[in-house]
C-alpha cells in the first residue's frame, strides 16, 4: 500500500469514499457542500491517499491549513478531516499511517498544531491527538430571547450583496481564522448553511449562520457584531426551526454569559483534539509574545488548556479559537 499526495484524477474517487463512509444516510449536502475548503480541488497538496496494488483508492485523509490569531500573534493550524479507510482494509493501520504522513506534512510545512473533531478520539489518540481547549456550548430552547427587534432594525435572510459586512463582523472576533480571498464566499455560500441578518440605517449590525450541512445540523455555528442584535437573531432562528443550539468559541466568554443569564446553560467541552508537530515553532511564539510556555511543549493540552472533569474551564498560555465554519 503506497501512501503519497492524492493526484488530480484521485480526487473524485476519494470525495466518492467520504460521501459514502462518513455520510452513509445520505443528507441533503455532500462532504464537499460541506467542506469546500479542505475538499476543494485548490486544496489537493494537503490531501494524502493510500493507494493499493491494483492503483485503487484504498484510504485518505484532507488537512486545511490557515493562520489564526492568538494569544501567541499568528500561528499556522493544520485542521484535519474526511479520513477515511476503504472498508475491505481497515484494521490493518491504514489510517494510523494516514495519520503519520499528515503529520508530518505539517512538520516539513513548519505548521506546529494539528487539529481534529472526532467522536472516535481512539483513532487518533495514538498519534498524539488529545481534547484540548474549549468552547461552550448553549441550548437555545429555553433561552428567553428578545423579540421582537428593536424599532428601526430590520431582521431578514442573508444575502450574497452581505458578504463584505459579514467578513467586517467576523474580523472584530478575537480569536479567529485569517480567512483567505475567496474562502468567506464559499464558506458563508454553503448549501447546508441558512444564513440571517439584522440590518439598520442600510448596515449589517449582526449576523447569525445555522447549520453547515450534515456538519452542524441545528447549530449556529457561526455569529457576529451586535450582542443585543444577535440575541434578537438567535430568537428569529428558533422561531424559524433553524437552530437549536449555538457554538461560542472561547474568547467570546462575554456572550457565553449574556446566554447564561437568559438560561441557555452555556456547556463548556473540549475544542476538540489536537497535537503538536513542532513545538519548537511553538516556543519561538510564546517566547516573541512574552507568555511563558508549558514544560511540556509537545502536549497539546498543556499549550491549549482543556475543561476540566467538573465541566470548569482551565485555559493554558496559548489561547485560539476555531470558528464552527473553520473545522473540517
Ligand atoms: C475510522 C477508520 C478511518 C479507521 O481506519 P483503519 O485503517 O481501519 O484504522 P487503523 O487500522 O489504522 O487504526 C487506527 C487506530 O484506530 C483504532 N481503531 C480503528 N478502528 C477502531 C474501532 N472500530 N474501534 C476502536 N478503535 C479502532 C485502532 O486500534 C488504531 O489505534 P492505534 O493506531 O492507536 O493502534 C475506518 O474505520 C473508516 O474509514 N471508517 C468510516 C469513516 C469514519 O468513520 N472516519 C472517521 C471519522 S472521525
Amino acid at each position: 500500500m503506497q501512501i503519497a499526495g492524492l493526484t488530480d484524477a484521485q480526487h473524485a474517487e476519494y470525495l466518492a469514499l467520504v460521501n459514502a463512509e462518513i455520510r452513509p444516510s445520505g443528507p441533503g449536502t455532500t462532504a464537499l457542500d460541506d467542506f469546500p475548503l479542505a475538499l476543494g480541488r485548490d486544496n489537493l497538496a494537503w490531501m494524502l491517499a493510500a493507494t493499493d496494488g491494483q492503483g485503487r483508492l484504498a484510504g485518505g485523509i484532507a488537512t486545511l491549513v490557515r493562520t489564526f490569531t492568538t494569544s501567541c500573534g499568528d500561528i499556522a493550524i493544520g485542521a484535519i478531516g474526511s479520513v477515511v479507510t476503504r472498508a475491505d482494509c481497515r484494521g490493518q493501520g491504514l489510517s494510523a499511517r494516514l495519520q503519520a504522513a499528515a503529520l508530518e506534512l505539517l512538520r516539513r510545512q513548519e505548521v506546529p498544531l494539528a487539529a481534529l473533531w472526532t467522536d472516535r478520539p481512539e483513532i487518533y489518540a495514538g498519534r498524539g491527538f488529545v481534547p484540548a481547549g474549549w468552547e461552550w456550548h448553549a441550548g437555545l430552547e429555553t433561552a428567553a430571547l428578545p423579540v421582537p427587534a428593536p424599532v428601526g432594525v430590520v431582521l431578514r435572510e442573508w444575502a450574497p450583496g452581505d458578504l463584505s459586512a459579514t467578513q467586517h463582523l467576523y474580523e472584530r472576533h478575537r480569536w479567529r481564522t485569517h480567512r483567505r480571498e475567496g474562502d468567506a464566499s464559499r464558506l458563508y455560500g454553503m448549501p447546508g448553511t441558512r444564513g440571517l441578518v439584522a440590518e439598520s440605517g442600510g448596515v449589517v449590525r449582526a449576523t447569525v449562520f445555522c447549520g453547515k450541512g450534515a456538519d452542524f445540523p441545528d447549530y449556529v455555528t457561526e455569529w457576529g457584531g451586535d450582542h443585543d442584535l444577535v440575541l434578537c437573531l438567535l430568537g428569529l432562528a428558533r422561531a424559524r426551526a433553524l437552530a437549536t443550539a449555538i457554538l461560542v468559541p472561547a474568547g467570546e466568554e462575554a456572550f457565553a454569559g449574556r446566554l447564561a443569564g437568559l438560561g441557555a446553560l452555556p456547556l463548556a467541552l473540549p475544542a476538540g483534539c489536537w497535537a503538536v508537530p513542532r513545538p519548537d515553532i511553538l516556543l519561538g511564539a510564546a517566547q516573541k509574545a512574552g507568555v511563558a510556555p508549558p514544560p511540556a511543549p509537545d502536549d497539546a493540552r498543556a499549550w491549549l488548556g482543556g475543561v476540566t472533569a467538573d465541566g470548569d474551564v482551565e485555559p493554558g498560555p496559548l489561547a485560539l479559537a476555531v470558528w464552527g465554519f473553520d473545522s473540517v
